[in-house]
């Protein structure tokens, strides 16, 4: 079983979607800690409720990227998280984090990267009147919703919908893609050679 922490800024959804598929007795997986940056986050109370150690960790203005990098590896390593998920995590992380945790930092993004990186991708969709939207989960760089892509999922945008029935759409597909990619990584069935992802198995949720 792999400790998996959780970094968190604001709603959780994802982060429920990733607790409920945990409690599968096969889920190669469980939730070590959660720890948002964000006082408020309807997230902590999510875990909390699920019994699962939960914590703001606050970035003082005067604290340095870094500095608040290094108590963020602390406070997971204090749990022996081994890879982490960004869910809804709206900071981009440096190589301070990312030297403690090399490609075993996973980000859901809700767009098919790289197209709509960034803020309010499901926006950017809906402006674009893009034909195919959906969601990309893929391991953390220290660019912006950049790194090595590890699974998407898509639809087929119906061109009735608002842009806020868009991204309802987009979020139930990241809570079908997001568990799923997670635990076929922690299966190792994701091999990265030279900056390529390789694959073992055909994903069960597409079956
Ligand atoms: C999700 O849509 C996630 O893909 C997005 O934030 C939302 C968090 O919702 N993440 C990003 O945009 C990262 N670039 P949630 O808190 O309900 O999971």
């Amino acid at each position: 079983m792999i400790p998996v922490g959780v970094l968190v800024s604001g709603r959780g959804s994802n982060l429920s979607a990733l607790l409920d598929a945990a409690r599968a007795p096969e889920c190669p997986y469980f939730i070590a800690c959660v720890i948002s940056d964000q006082p408020a986050a309807l997230a902590l109370e999510t875990a909390k409720k699920a019994g699962i150690p939960a914590f703001f960790h606050e970035k003082l203005p005067q604290m340095k990227k870094r500095e608040y990098e290094r108590e963020l590896v602390t406070r997971l390593r204090e749990f022996g998280v081994q890879v982490v998920a960004l869910a809804g995590f709206m900071r981009i992380l440096g190589e301070t984090f990312l030297a403690e945790y090399p490609n075993r930092v996973l980000n859901i993004h809700p767009s098919l990267l790289p197209a709509f990186p960034g803020l309010h991708a499901q926006d950017q969709a809906f402006r674009a009147q893009a034909r195919y939207a959906g969601c990309t989960v893929h391991l953390v760089d220290a660019g912006m919703d950049t790194g090595p892509i590890l699974d998407q999922a898509c639809l087929r945008v119906d061109r009735s919908w608002n842009a806020q029935q868009l991204a309802q759409h987009i979020l139930e597909l990241e809570h079908r893609l997001y568990p799923a990619a997670l635990a076929r990584f922690c299966r190792n069935e994701f091999r990265l050679e030279d900056g390529r992802v390789h694959e073992f198995s055909i994903p069960a949720w597409l079956e």
